[in-house]
């Protein structure tokens, strides 16, 4: 291939979008190589992760951009992840990449099932995920996977340390409050004294190599959160909220809360928005409409997404199987995947935001 041809080519790639970002590659300094060998072109692109949900629109991008100039000429694309750089605590969870919290003012509002949900909806996408299950007073996991009455696992390390093993369900690592502590337990035991069951969910488990740890906070800013906040790098939060004004005025103390402790807030669900009545399809948002959009825009946290109130959660809660898993869920699977691809976003341009900085120098 000509040089000319080639540096063509490098200009247009240099000029596609990241389709989250809205910024051009070139800009991103993504553009990590591009060769012509053999016959093939080949481009080697670096990108903010996590990566599934943006490699193949990218890639498809990329394609459309340079096809006039590119003719028959075989062509690959190489997408790798570009090095995250943690500001505290490197020892704790050194080997999970993105630490998301799912957390809500109020109980009640679904963020088990949503946290639940979410986990699932990120492993479907083929990454490794762990659930850790905070929520001392009303630990969900064992519930949402079938896992009642499961002891947990454990063994030594070379230090003569116990070491918890995570049960498995539906491909993502799961630990929770409940398979350590009876909620008897829990109800007397003081905030400093919670706080270290769960940091020893966090510090004595083998969590592995994940590439997402979703953390299933109980309700409120009380001492779980705060140890969470100041001794766990989160990468960020999402917050539940159900449509009523009451559970949207404790999401802002939660907002209030992260944003002291510097975690970025990565949006809202808005959880039993409407239900849609399954004899004539009409929706009704039972509880107002919109409150959840308001106190996004209001509070200036992105949208992340809406749920509908449906039995179909409460049963397949009852069942063990995650509704995303579910054969009736077709519906709730999509909304998931929304969900978690508007989130998977935000995160991305969360840590765009944190680098910047660096970049401006180095250009
Ligand atoms: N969108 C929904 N539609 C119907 N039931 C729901 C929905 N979201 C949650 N539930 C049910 O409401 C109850 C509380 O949900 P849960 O996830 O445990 O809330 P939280 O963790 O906020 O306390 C559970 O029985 C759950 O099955
Ligand atoms: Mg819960």
């Amino acid at each position: 291939m000509e040089p000319e041809r080639l540096q063509q080519i490098r200009e247009r790639i240099a000029q596609v979008l990241d389709p989250d970002l809205g910024v051009p590659l070139g800009e991103l300094g993504a553009l990590h190589d591009l060769q012509f060998q053999d016959g093939h072109l080949a481009l080697y692109l670096e990108l903010i992760p996590p990566l599934p949900w943006v490699a193949q629109p990218l890639e498809r991008a990329c394609r459309e951009a340079i096809a006039e100039l590119l003719g028959d000429i075989p062509f690959h694309i190489y997408v790798r992840e570009r090095p995250l750089s943690r500001s505290t605590s490197p020892s704790v969870l050194s080997g999970v990449q993105h630490l998301i919290a799912v957390a809500s003012g109020k109980g009640g509002v679904g963020k088990s099932t949503i946290a639940a949900n979410i986990a699932v909806t990120l492993a479907r996408a083929g990454t490794t995920v762990g659930l850790l299950d905070a929520d001392i007073y009303g630990p969900s996991a064992p519930t949402l996977f079938g896992l009642q009455g499961m002891p947990l696992h454990a063994r030594k390390d070379e230090h003569g340390r116990v070491i918890g093993i995570p049960h498995e369900r539906y491909g993502i690592r799961i630990a929770s409050m409940g398979f350590v502590l009876q909620r008897e337990q829990a109800a007397i035991l003081r905030g400093p004294l919670l706080a270290g069951y769960f940091m020893t969910l966090v510090e004595q488990m083998d969590w592995g190599e994940l590439d997402f740890l979703v953390f299933d906070l109980p309700p409120g800013t009380g001492d779980i959160q705060l140890t969470l906040a100041q001794k766990v790098p989160l990468s960020g939060a999402v917050l539940v909220t159900t449509p009523q004004e009451l559970s949207l005025a404790d999401v802002r103390r939660s907002v209030t809360m992260f944003r002291r402790v510097n975690v970025p807030v990565l949006g809202i669900v808005e959880n039993m928005s409407y239900f849609t009545c399954p004899r004539c399809g009409h929706r009704e948002a039972i509880f107002g409409e919109g409150g959840g959009q308001r106190l996004s825009e209001e509070l200036n946290v992105p949208f992340l997404g809406q749920l509908p109130l449906d039995p179909l959660l409460q049963r397949s809660s009852d069942e063990g199987i995650p509704v995303v898993e579910h054969p009736a869920g077709t519906h709730l699977r999509h909304l998931f995947a929304e969900i978690v691809h508007a989130l998977v976003r935000e995160l991305r341009r969360q840590y765009y935001r944190a680098q910047s900085p660096r970049l401006e120098i180095s250009l």
